[in-house]
């Protein structure tokens, strides 16, 4: 059977993948922020997980104000880098795994979680930032990715609560697909951030690193914090937490870290970063 090993959060800001694109990760500036990879780095070519289900919001790149889909799911058997302006990033076309998450598709609607199935979409530094910061520069992704996009950018977007359901949701469709699969589940996006407006700029390492030790154990008040709570401590953007708890709620009850990882300045932004894995 597949079986969800463990849990990877990281956020996923566009400057940190036109640092490592462009060759400056070694840069005073840039260096602490990538110091916090390096033994997730290594980690991961041990665990050589064999599907990651990663969770991450498009901005204006596949979807816009014609389509914007609450959960979307990307059954697709490859996602190319989406052009943000810039040109793609120089990174590798991602595969999918179209079986499993025809499967994940299938057992998420039929548990009532309606998601919106994706056969052709471009994925952002949303997805491919937290892979370059995971899995470095390889010639090919070293795992097949299920793009899980969640709508953060137009209000309204889903509760915390109904993302940790997904997560268990998520967790029931995996353990209930056929084939010995090591199956990661990430979240991205966050940590404090606000992009515009007269607080723009805004950080808040103490509830950053407060929600960081609510992820570990068996506590789920996580997935009671209302948006306004968010907003309001973490900035217009720090909305994007919300995507780290369908990771969480992935892991089942009770979770144990592996490693953790906060660092202020990266753009404008808060990087924070943890490795969970379940505890049966
Ligand atoms: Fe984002």
């Amino acid at each position: 059977m597949a079986r969800i090993t463990a849990g990877v959060a990281t956020s996923h800001i566009p400057a940190v993948g036109a640092a490592i694109d462009l060759g400056k990760t070694g840069e005073d500036y840039w260096k602490p922020v990538f110091a916090g990879y390096e033994w997730t780095k290594a980690w991961e070519r041990e665990q050589k997980p064999d599907v990651v289900i990663l969770v991450y919001n498009d901005h204006a790149s596949a979807f816009d104000m014609k389509v914007i889909p609450t959960f979307a799911i990307g059954c697709a058997e490859e996602f190319k880098p989406a052009d943000e302006g810039w040109g793609p990033r120089p990174v590798p076309v991602v595969r999918g795994h179209p079986d499993l998450a025809w499967h994940i598709a299938q057992s998420c609607i039929l548990d009532e979680f309606d998601m919106t199935i994706i056969n052709e979409m471009d994925v952002d530094h949303g997805l491919t930032v937290p892979l370059s910061l995971v899995f470095g520069q390889p010639e090919q992704w070293p795992a097949r990715i299920i793009p899980l996009a969640v709508n953060v950018v137009t209000y309204p977007p889903p509760t915390g609560n109904r993302c940790w359901a997904l997560g268990e949701a998520i967790r029931r469709a995996v353990e209930s697909f056929d084939e010995d699969l090591n199956v990661q589940v990430w979240g991205t996006g966050g940590m404090s951030h606000q992009l515009q407006g007269p607080r723009a700029g805004l950080i808040n390492a103490e509830w950053d690193n407060c929600f960081l030790d609510r992820l570990e154990g068996d506590t789920d008040e996580l997935r009671h914090i209302p948006h306004i709570e968010y907003l309001r401590e973490t900035g217009s953007e720090g909305i994007e937490m919300v995507m780290w708890l369908i990771m969480r709620g992935a892991l089942g009850p009770r979770t144990h870290t592996l490693h953790r990882h906060y660092h202020v300045p990266a753009s404008n932004t808060a990087v924070g970063h943890i490795v969970l894995e379940p505890v049966e």
